[in-house]
């Protein structure tokens, strides 16, 4: 199974960390695994050229995001794990969703093949995990209307390191060893 991730948030920090534990899970029953760090990347926002309507599918724009496209079309499972600034998901993490739009065709149809899962991991400050959920909702929603189901939403928040938390860390490696 192909495994994509891709991070926005600090290169130690909590969604980051959930991720790299999923991944690990992941490894250690062979998965094929390719994971993309948004802060290590030079990408840029849609700007709205609709010239992916005339392409087979994937965004024009030439930047660090060219092979996600291709990588994306062929994963069985995406991962994709933001920190909160100010009540939402991260500026980067908004900018790769944002492209996904040229995963669709000029009528507004999945370009991905279908079959896909998606898990979802959004770290935030506040503990109380409901506080911006509806906002999470919407992206989550956006990339179920490209076809990819929803296998994992995942909100963690407090001040306890993601990475100290045994049993987050268990949860993440059983989510990736069980995909
Ligand atoms: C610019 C900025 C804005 C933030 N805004 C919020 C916020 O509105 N609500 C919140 O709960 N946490 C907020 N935080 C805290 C981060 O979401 C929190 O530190 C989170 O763990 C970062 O994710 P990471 O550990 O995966 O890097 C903010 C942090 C920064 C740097």
């Amino acid at each position: 199974m192909k495994i994509l991730a891709v991070g926005a948030g600090r290169q130690h920090g909590n969604s980051n960390t959930i991720i790299r534990e999923i991944l690990r899970g992941a490894e250690s029953v062979s998965h094929e695994i390719k994971f993309y760090d948004l802060n290590q990347m030079d990408i840029k926002g849609c700007r709205g050229c609709y010239a992916c309507e005339k392409t087979e599918y994937g965004c024009v724009i030439q930047d660090d995001l060219k092979p996600y496209w291709k990588d994306l079309m062929k994963a069985d499972v995406l991962i994709l794990g933001t920190p909160n600034y100010i009540y939402n998901i991260s500026g980067q993490m908004k900018m790769l969703i944002d492209r996904h739009y040229s995963m669709k065709d000029r009528y507004y149809k999945p370009r991905l093949p279908k079959g896909k899962r998606g898990i979802y991991i959004f770290s935030q400050g506040d503990s109380n995990t409901e506080t911006y959920r509806s906002i999470y909702e919407t992206y989550v929603k956006y990339l179920e209307s490209h076809g990819i189901e929803t296998l994992k939403f995942w909100v963690y928040g407090g001040s306890i390191p993601a990475g100290e938390d045994t049993l987050t860390m268990k949860e993440a490696y059983e989510l990736g060893k069980n995909l």
